[in-house]
């Protein structure tokens, strides 16, 4: 069954499917170790999270033009709509493309025509959360927030990704006041590799709404009290954590259930579906199949990412 769902922790970046990555190499002319897709689809495999951003990030030369920030979006706006997607909160990841030499201009501009084209044409909602690459530090955050105020009206807030260990949220503390202070939307990757310290600078020193992962929380109990008697969400992405291996290897054995258990207010995405066998549509196949969660659960997980998406409680109330 295909859940009606939110999808609110969602890379746009890894929606790039291999056919699509050839394509705008070849038109942009940027070289890449193989072009046959399916050879490039073979080397994802990934010992951990740094393993796989090398890999994403080589990639992402090949993104140069509206035309390929445009088309990369409204692709996964199509699929996921086809897989049960009404409303998409997703991330770009604005040094990259700066660094790879892009005007802040045309990624902006290619990723909000999209947004406005699909609600048009399938009819999901859709917004777009800024992120920072933690790797890179707290000055370059700074200055890309910067660089980034003029399109202000075109994101809904600021996100926190790539490289966890060694690059804590309480780094980012100033750069997230900057945009609290312009009533933006907060949130961070924080417990996917990194430990329980990072979920908690994420919500004292960040003040994120919701934790994406958060799957490391559960070793602290105390921690766990504080996310079930605030509700604070977790954007969990189970093939993302069997891919990068920061999850048991059988989904079974996935802390999804645990989760659940302790009464979290647990969503489901797909993180780079492009990158870590598919959709949200599939996490949940996945999860059904092979830990054996029951409708009631599903539909659970399904309801949770309305409620913790940032959408007006007008809107949520036509979605629950
Ligand atoms: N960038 C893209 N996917 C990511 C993930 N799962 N964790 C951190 N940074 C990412
Ligand atoms: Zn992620």
């Amino acid at each position: 069954m295909i859940w009606p769902t939110a999808e609110l922790h969602i890379h746009i970046e890894g929606t790039v499917e291999s056919p699509f990555l050839v394509a705008a190499a070849r038109r942009n002319g940027i070289a890449l170790p193989t072009y046959d897709p399916a050879e490039l689809s073979a080397r994802y495999v990934f010992a951990d999270l740094q393993s796989f951003l090398d890999v994403h990030y080589s990639n992402l030369t090949v993104l140069r033009t509206e035309r390929d920030f445009h088309d990369l979006a409204l692709g996964y706006l199509e699929r996921s709509a086809a897989g049960g997607v009404r409303r998409a909160e997703f991330f770009f990841d604005p040094q990259t493309h700066i660094n790879n030499g892009v005007d802040l201009a045309v990624v902006f501009a290619g990723l909000t025509s999209a947004v406005q084209e699909a609600r048009e044409t399938v009819g999901i909602s859709a917004d777009i959360l800024l992120s920072f690459l933690r790797d890179l530090g707290p000055d370059a955050a700074e200055e890309t927030f910067r660089a980034a105020l003029p399109f202000r009206d075109q994101f809904i807030g600021v996100a926190l990704d790539s490289t966890e260990i060694g690059y804590p949220p309480s780094l980012f503390e100033k750069v997230y006041a900057m945009a609290a202070a312009e009533g933006l939307h907060r949130v961070a990757h924080a417990g996917e590799e990194g430990g329980p310290e990072y979920v908690w600078e994420a919500l004292d020193l960040l003040g994120v709404e919701r934790v994406d992962h958060g799957n490391r929380a559960l070793e602290d109990p105390a921690l766990v009290e504080r996310l079930r008697a605030e509700r604070i969400p977790l954007t969990v992405c189970p093939l993302s954590n069997v891919a990068l291996r920061t999850a048991p290897p059988a989904l079974k054995d996935h802390p999804l259930r645990r989760m659940l258990d302790e009464g979290l207010l647990v969503t489901i995405s797909s993180d780079d579906p492009a990158y870590f066998g598919g959709y949200v549509d599939d996490n949940f196949a996945a999860i059904e199949r092979e830990m054996g969660l029951t409708s009631v659960e599903l539909a659970t997980l399904a309801a949770n990412s309305f409620v913790a998406s940032f959408i007006s409680d007008e809107q949520r109330a036509g979605y629950l």
